[in-house]
């Protein structure tokens, strides 16, 4: 075994995935505090500064005050070095938000208390189901009402199709919020109110058999925490280590990231329950993290981070071995030997190079233009290709119009090359050319993002004409298809990528059941895996 095992072994890479303002930013503002990254927890007030202090590389997100790209953070804990994946929490995430999920291995949903499963979590969790990665629940906001307990689990297990095994129960919510039972200990730990978070909160452990649990419960609380208790122990999914590793149990924890409450149980519970790096698939066969040497993929490439160069960061989640700054690696889709430039990381709120790094780890490289989305990075000699990232179904659609038609090439260059970095994915009218060009992208703000960048990098004004399309399908079956003869609906349009696969694009989601009907032997997808 090599020397650098125990480094791997402590380490433990998660995405955190909630709709907007479930309290993702704030659960890992506490986690940071526990980890020491950050001193005073409310030190970075308000989503703006927190996410300025986090990512300001883009003039968008500044004027925004949202995070646009999604940033890797690292700290140590406990004796573990934890990478947290944080994903873009608008509204308006992006293909990236999938992506960022293809680098972890696990993922931490956090769902606000009072509103249950939201839309962004089902998506996200979507892509958490189809790569088995475990998820582990936190219900948040138990300081304000929250929805019944058992109503809450049962909505995640039927909406999201998985198992839950609660490992603490909240004893009330708002007002009355008590704390948590801990099923295990067989203790209650009491909650106080730190004024959110600004002042130490006294938290007490009590046994549930003990007379002064009545101090701070009161008796109908007791007597339904008992009765809730039994029946729990009685319906519930038992814990199971090897269904939480496949993905299908969920461990869930209530707490209230804003008061600090249930954050550091959840924490050190979550940290014994998921893994450190996994091996991974490539072409020729599975890469153990460990016993392999260095080796990575690209998840993300992110443009413009200092506008005067126009360069670009690839990031990459190292898979296996070691990474030592300046070594000799082999870029594998393109064939070539290279050393990495400027690797970085992020740690809390700061990017430094780094001279080493070990499997589980994120390091964004300095790209002169040559990675694209799902690239392998291995040892000179190995050249062996990890399985790609999909590309994800977009869900709006625009026709770009260019306005100054002297400007043709510049435009092409660029809405090229910020489709090759992934930002978004561009269409041509089925026999048609570049004349016409449809953009799709996941989410909205992806527009604005190409407009700006396309005029402040490119020089090029466009108009954007949105397009009433929202479901697309890839036909898998492509060769055996003749598409003339597809028998389509009348708002389906078929469209091609730039590498000239067709897809389908529709308004209405039952189109394309029917469409599906009509053609029996079409294949239609929701991923491409090219
Ligand atoms: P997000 O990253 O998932 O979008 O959520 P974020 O952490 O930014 O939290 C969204 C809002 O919910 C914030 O309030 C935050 O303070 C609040 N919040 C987070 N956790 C809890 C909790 O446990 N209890 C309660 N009561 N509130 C919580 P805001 O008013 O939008 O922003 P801010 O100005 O307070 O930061």
């Amino acid at each position: 075994m090599p020397d650098y095992t125990k480094e791997i072994e402590r380490r433990r890479t998660f995405a955190i995935i909630s709709h907007p303002d479930a309290g993702k930013t704030t659960l890992t503002e506490k986690f940071l505090l526990y980890g020491g990254a950050i001193n005073l927890a409310g030190s970075v007030k308000g989503k703006a500064t927190a996410r300025h202090a986090v990512s300001d590389w883009m003039e968008i997100e500044k004027e925004r005050g949202i995070s646009v790209t999604s940033s890797v953070l690292q700290f140590n804990y406990d004796g573990y070095c934890i990478n947290i994946l944080d994903t873009p929490g608008h509204q308006d995430f992006s293909e990236d938000t999938y992506r960022t999920l293809m680098a972890a291995d696990s993922a931490v949903m956090v769902i606000d208390a009072s509103k249950g499963v939201e839309a962004q979590t089902r998506k996200l969790f979507k892509v958490c189901v189809m790569r088995h990665v475990p998820i582990f629940t936190f219900i948040n906001k138990m300081d304000r009402d929250a929805n019944d307990t058992f109503e809450l689990l049962d909505e995640i297990e039927k909406e999201l199709g998985i198992a839950t095994c609660p490992i603490n129960w909240p004893i009330g919510s708002g007002k009355k919020f008590r704390g948590v039972y801990d099923r295990d200990k067989k203790k209650v730990l009491t909650f106080s109110d730190t004024m959110k978070g600004t002042k130490e909160g006294i938290e007490e452990e009590i046994d549930i058999d003990d007379p002064h649990l009545l101090d701070v419960v009161d008796e109908d609380q007791k007597e339904q925490l008992m009765d809730e208790i039994e029946l729990l122990d009685g319906a519930s999914a038992e814990f199971d280590q090897e269904l939480v590793s496949k993905g299908e149990l969920s461990p869930v924890f209530f707490g209230s990231a804003l008061t600090n409450f249930g954050v550091e149980t959840f924490l050190q519970h979550f940290l014994t329950m998921t893994m450190p790096p996994l091996p991974r698939t490539a072409d020729c066969g599975v890469i153990d993290p460990v016993k392999e040497d260095f080796s990575a993929f690209v998840f993300k490439i992110q443009a413009n981070m200092n506008k005067a160069h126009r360069d670009r960061i690839a990031f990459m989640r190292i898979c296996s071995g070691k990474f030592d700054a300046g070594m000799e690696v082999f870029h594998v889709q393109g064939g070539k030997k290279m050393r990495l430039s400027q690797p970085q990381q992020m740690m809390a709120s700061d990017r430094h190079i780094v001279d080493e790094a070990y499997a589980g780890d994120i390091i964004g490289v300095f790209d002169p233009g040559i990675f694209s989305i799902g690239d392998t990075i291995c040892m000179p000699g190995k050249k062996f290709a990890y399985e790609g990232i999909p590309t994800f179904a977009p869900e709006h659609f625009a026709r770009v119009r260019q306005l100054d038609t002297m400007k043709r090439k510049q435009f092409v260059k660029g809405i090229s090359q910020i489709a090759q970095e992934g930002a978004i994915q561009i269409f041509q009218e089925y026999k048609g050319g570049m004349e016409e060009i449809i953009v799709g992208v996941v989410g909205v703000l992806q527009f604005d993002v190409l407009k700006y960048r396309l005029e402040n990098e490119y020089n090029v004004d466009i108009r954007l004409e949105n397009l009433p399309y929202e479901h697309i399908r890839w036909i898998a079956n492509k060769e055996e298809i003749n598409l003339d003869r597809i028998q389509g609906t009348s708002d389906m349009k078929k469209v091609m990528d730039l590498k000239g696969n067709p897809l389908l694009l529709f308004v209405n989601p039952w189109s394309v059941g029917m469409v599906q009907d009509r053609n029996k032997d079409l294949v239609l997808t929701e991923f491409s895996k090219n």
